[in-house]
C-alpha cells in the first residue's frame, strides 16, 4: 500500500484478496460516495468520507477527470453524465429496461400512477427503470437507488428465494443498521417487524404472486408489485411495480383495482422476454489500454492506471456481453489477462462481479449502480 495512504481505507486491506487492486477499490470507493451525495461532493469531503488522505483523493478525481467521469469544479467534484457508463453497461446487458421498459411506460400512462421495475441486490431492491408519472409524490426513487428489501413492496417477492445465507446477511444488517443509515435513498426509520414477520411476508408473497408495500418507506407512499420471470429458469427476474398516495389509493385498494392491470402487463413482459432474439453484441469499449498508457504520459503521477484500466473493464461488458470470460474480457479492452483477471478479482470483492462457475465467466451485479 503506497505511503500516502495513512488513514484506513473504506475496506479493511485485510479482507481484500492480496490480487486486489488497492487503487481501484480506492477509486470505486470515491466514486461510491460521489454517487451517495447526489453527484457533487467537495474534496475535502470525499477525503472525510473515504477516509482516504487528500493528496490520494487528488489523484483519483484527476483520473477520474481525464476519464470523463467527473468534472473539477474549484473545491468541488462533480460526477458527469458520463459516468452513467458505468451504471449503463449493467442495464444494457441485463436487457430487461431495453425488453420491458415501453410496457412500464405503457402502464403508467393508462393508470396515471408511477411504474418502476426493479431487481434484487442481497437484501435489498435497485430500481432499473422508473415511469414517474404523479410528480406530486413527496419521495420519487431514481434508477440504481437502493432500499431496503423489508420496505419495499418488491422486497418480500424476492425473499421468497432467499437461501438460508440471504436470511443470515438480512438478519445481520438490520441487526447493525436498525434506521437503514446505509440506504441514503430513503428517510432513516425503525421498521418494527415482530419475530418472524418478514419471513411470513416472504412466504406469502412467493405464494400469492403480488406483494404491497403499505407506506413502509414513508406514510402515504403505497405500492403493489408483481414479479416478472425469466422464462427460461423461472427464477425471478424483475419486479414490476405501481406506485400512488394513499389520498387515491389504500394499499388494499391498489391491490383490488390496479393488481389485475399490472398482472396483464406483467404477463406481456414475460412474453417479451421469451420470444427476445439473442442480441448483438454492442460496441466495445471507448477506452482502451492505448489511450490510458498515452494519459499517463501526459499526465504522470496524477493519472492512476490501475484504476483507469480496472474502470475500463467494467465498459467491456454490456448488451450481448453479458457473461465474458477472462479472454473475452482482455480482448475487449487491450489489457493483459493479468491485468484483466486482476481488476475482476477486484470487482468481485466488492461485490461488483459474479463470477459462474459452471460458465468460468463473469457478470456485472446490480451493484455496479452505485456507481454514478
Ligand atoms: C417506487 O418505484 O418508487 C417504489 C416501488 C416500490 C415501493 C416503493 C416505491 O415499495
Amino acid at each position: 500500500m503506497p505511503a500516502e495512504t495513512t488513514t484506513s481505507p473504506p475496506v479493511p486491506a485485510s479482507a481484500a484478496p492480496a490480487e486486489a487492486v488497492a487503487p481501484l477499490i480506492r477509486g470505486v470507493s470515491v466514486l461510491r460516495e460521489l454517487t451517495d451525495a447526489g453527484g457533487t461532493l467537495s474534496l475535502s469531503g470525499l477525503e472525510r468520507a473515504t477516509g482516504l488522505a487528500r493528496s490520494t483523493v487528488d489523484r483519483i478525481t484527476s483520473t477520474l477527470a481525464r476519464m470523463g467521469y467527473v468534472r473539477l469544479d474549484g473545491r468541488d467534484a462533480v460526477a458527469t453524465p458520463r459516468l452513467m457508463e458505468l451504471g449503463n453497461a449493467y442495464l444494457a446487458a441485463l436487457r430487461l429496461p431495453a425488453l420491458l421498459s415501453g410496457r412500464a411506460d405503457a402502464l403508467a400512462d393508462e393508470l396515471d400512477e408511477s411504474v418502476s421495475l426493479a431487481v434484487a441486490d442481497r437484501d435489498g431492491i435497485r430500481f432499473i427503470h422508473q415511469a414517474t408519472r404523479r410528480r406530486a409524490m413527496s419521495l420519487s426513487f431514481r434508477i440504481g437507488d437502493l432500499l431496503p428489501a423489508e420496505r419495499t413492496a418488491p422486497g418480500p417477492l424476492f425473499a421468497s428465494e432467499w437461501t438460508d445465507d440471504d436470511w443470515r446477511a438480512w438478519r445481520e444488517r438490520r441487526a447493525s443498521d436498525p434506521e437503514n443509515r446505509a440506504f441514503p435513498a430513503v428517510p432513516p426509520r425503525q421498521l418494527a417487524l415482530p419475530q418472524g414477520e418478514f419471513e411470513r411476508t416472504a412466504a406469502q408473497a412467493g405464494r400469492n404472486g403480488w406483494a404491497l408495500d403499505d407506506q413502509l418507506i414513508e406514510p402515504g407512499l403505497v405500492a403493489v408489485s408483481v414479479p416478472v420471470r425469466d422464462p427460461r429458469t423461472g427464477r425471478i427476474a424483475c419486479a414490476a411495480n405501481v406506485v400512488s398516495h394513499t389520498s387515491r389509493h389504500t394499499a388494499a385498494d391498489l391491490r383490488d383495482t390496479l393488481l389485475p392491470r399490472l398482472r396483464t402487463t406483467v404477463t406481456e413482459m414475460e412474453r417479451a422476454l421469451a420470444i427476445a432474439p439473442e442480441p448483438d453484441p454492442g460496441p466495445p469499449p471507448s477506452r482502451s489500454a492505448a489511450w490510458i498508457g498515452a494519459s499517463k504520459n501526459e499526465l504522470g503521477r496524477e493519472f492512476i492506471e490501475s484504476l483507469a484500466r480496472g474502470l475500463t473493464v467494467l465498459t467491456a461488458f454490456g448488451e450481448g456481453r453479458a457473461a465474458l470470460t477472462l479472454t473475452d474480457v482482455a480482448r475487449a479492452t487491450g489489457l493483459t489477462r493479468a491485468t484483466a483477471r486482476r481488476a475482476l478479482i477486484t470487482y468481485e470483492h466488492l461485490g461488483l462481479v459474479r463470477q459462474q462457475p459452471e460458465s468460468r465467466t463473469f457478470a456485472l451485479t446490480p451493484r455496479v449502480l452505485s456507481l454514478g
